[in-house]
C-alpha cells in the first residue's frame, strides 16, 4: 500500500472511493463508503447519542495523502470545515517523504482527581495516604478486572497538597493514575474516582469533594519528529533559505504567546480534523493541549523547528488522550470507517496519526507564512467555494474560480456574472 496518490485531488468523489477501496485491505470496498453518505449517521443513531436531537449535522470527510508514519504508509482521515487543511497536510507529508514522521508514545496513563477538603492534619494525611497506597491501589484494581487482563489498570496514587488553610479548610488532591490501554478512559477513570473517594477521604481525615479526571493528561503524550531535507522545502534551490525562515517563525512562537496561540492553532487544525473524523473527544484533547502548552507558566508552542545540516527538524510534544474502543465509536459508522481506512487498530497508532497530522499542518502553515503568505492559496480555494455558491458545477467550477482569482475580485456577485457569461458560451457551443 502507498499513500502517495498523485492527482487524487482531481478525481471525482466516486473515483476517489474506488481508488481507496483498491488500496485498502478486504475490509473496505466501494459499498463501505455508504457509511459516510449523509453525514454517516442515521437519525435513529443520532437520537441515541445525545439529547433533544432534531437532525444530524455533517462536515466534509476527506483523506490526507502522502503520509508515512513510523515507517508505515498511512491514509489520514480528516473531517473539517476549513479549506486548505487537507491539502496543506498532504503537501507537508509529501515533503517529509520518504522517511516520514516518527512518533514515541508514553504509556496510555490517564489521571483521575479526588479532591479532599477540611483535612484536619495535612502532614499526617500525606503520610497516611502514602502508607495506604498499596491497599487503595489493590482495591482500585479489583474494580476493573477486565482492564487489568488487558495489561492496564490503576498504576499509582499521588497525593498533592493544595492548601494548608482556606474557606474549605486544608485541601489535598489525590491523583489516581490509570493505564487505560486502548480506551480514552474518561468513564473508567471517573468510575474509579467515584468508587474510591470515600475511602481516600477517610484515610486523609477529610471530606471527599470532586471526583473527576483531569484533561491535562501529561501522563499520556505523543512526541512526533520529522526531518525535511532542504531540497524538499523549495524546488528553486531556495530550500536552505526557507528552512531558516521557518526556524525564525518557530522562534517567534517561542518568544511570544500571542504568536504561540496561532502557531498551536495551526497544529490543532491537523490534530482536530483527525480526532473529529475518528469520533474522538476533541474538546478534551484541546483542553489538555493548551494546559500543557502553558505548564511552565508561560504559554509556549507545542511544536518547534530547528535548522540542522541534514535539513529542517521539527518536534511536536503534546498530550493526546484518544481511544479505539468505547466512546462514539460504538455508534458512529463514519468514525469506524475512518479507523479502517487509516488501518488503525490501537490507540497508540491513532495518536501517532493525529500527531503527524498536527506537525504537518504546522509545517505547511509556517512554510506558507514564511514565504508568500497564506492568502493566495486561501483565495484560490475561496474562489472555488464562491463558484459553487454561484451555481457552477462540473468543469465550470474551475473555470469560474480561475477567472475570479486572475482578476483578484473574489466576490459572489462577480462569480455569478462570470458563471452567466461562461455558461452561455458553453451552451452556444
Ligand atoms: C489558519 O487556520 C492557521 C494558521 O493561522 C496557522 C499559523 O499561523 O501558523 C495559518
Amino acid at each position: 500500500m502507498t499513500s502517495r496518490l498523485p492527482g487524487f485531488y482531481r478525481l471525482p468523489i466516486a473515483e476517489r472511493r474506488k481508488r481507496l477501496a483498491e488500496l485498502a485491505d478486504d475490509k473496505i470496498n466501494v459499498f463501505s463508503f455508504k457509511a459516510i453518505d449523509a453525514g454517516g449517521l442515521t437519525l435513529e443513531a443520532a437520537d441515541g447519542m445525545i439529547e433533544n436531537v432534531i437532525g444530524t449535522y455533517a462536515l466534509p470527510f476527506a483523506v490526507a495523502v502522502n503520509f508515512v508514519i513510523d515507517g508505515i504508509e498511512a491514509l489520514v482521515p480528516m473531517a473539517v470545515e476549513e479549506p486548505s487543511i487537507v491539502a496543506a497536510a498532504s503537501n507537508a507529508a509529501r515533503m517529509a517523504r520518504p522517511a516520514g514522521f516518527f512518533s514515541t508514545m508514553s504509556a496510555p496513563v490517564m489521571i483521575g482527581q479526588i479532591q479532599i477538603t477540611h483535612v484536619a492534619d495535612v502532614d499526617a494525611a500525606m503520610i497516611a495516604l502514602a502508607d495506604a497506597t498499596p491497599a487503595l491501589l489493590a482495591d482500585a484494581r479489583r474494580l476493573v478486572p477486565r482492564l487489568a487482563e488487558r495489561g492496564g489498570g490503576p498504576v499509582a496514587l499521588e497525593p498533592r497538597l493544595l492548601a494548608r488553610s482556606g474557606p474549605d479548610g486544608a485541601m489535598i488532591v489525590v491523583h489516581l493514575h490509570v493505564d487505560c490501554r486502548d480506551a480514552m478512559g474518561a468513564n473508567l477513570v471517573n468510575t474509579l474516582c467515584e468508587a474510591l473517594a470515600e475511602q481516600v477521604a477517610r484515610v486523609a481525615g477529610g471530606r471527599a469533594g470532586l471526583r473527576i479526571l483531569t484533561n491535562l493528561t501529561d501522563g499520556r503524550t505523543v512526541t512526533t519528529r520529522v526531518l525535511i531535507p532542504d531540497a524538499n522545502l523549495g524546488d528553486e534551490g531556495n530550500g536552505a533559505e526557507i528552512k531558516e525562515a521557518i526556524v525564525a517563525a518557530s522562534r517567534f512562537a517561542e518568544l511570544d504567546p500571542y504568536r504561540a496561540a496561532t502557531h498551536n492553532k495551526g497544529i490543532m487544525n491537523g490534530v482536530d480534523a483527525v480526532l473529529v473524523a475518528t469520533g474522538q473527544d476533541w474538546r478534551a484533547v484541546e483542553a489538555g493541549a493548551h494546559a500543557y502548552a502553558a505548564r511552565s507558566g508561560a504559554y509556549r508552542p507545542l511544536a518547534v523547528w530547528r535548522s540542522t545540516p541534514e535539513g529542517l527538524a521539527g518536534e511536536l510534544v503534546m498530550p493526546l488522550a484518544v481511544g479505539t474502543v468505547g466512546g462514539a465509536l460504538h455508534n458512529h459508522p463514519a468514525a469506524r470507517l475512518a479507523l479502517e481506512l487509516a488501518g488503525v487498530g490501537h490507540a497508540d497508532r491513532l495518536a501517532a496519526l493525529a500527531g503527524a497530522a498536527g506537525l504537518a499542518t504546522n509545517l505547511a502553515a509556517l512554510r506558507a507564512l514564511a514565504t508568500e503568505g497564506i492568502q493566495r492559496g486561501h483565495m484560490a480555494l475561496h474562489a472555488r467555494g464562491l463558484a459553487r455558491a454561484a451555481g457552477a458545477t462540473g468543469e465550470l467550477v474551475e473555470l469560474v474560480a480561475a477567472e475570479l482569482a486572475a482578476c483578484g475580485d473574489v466576490k459572489l456577485e462577480r462569480a455569478r456574472e462570470v458563471l452567466a457569461r461562461l455558461g452561455e458560451r458553453k451552451e452556444s457551443k
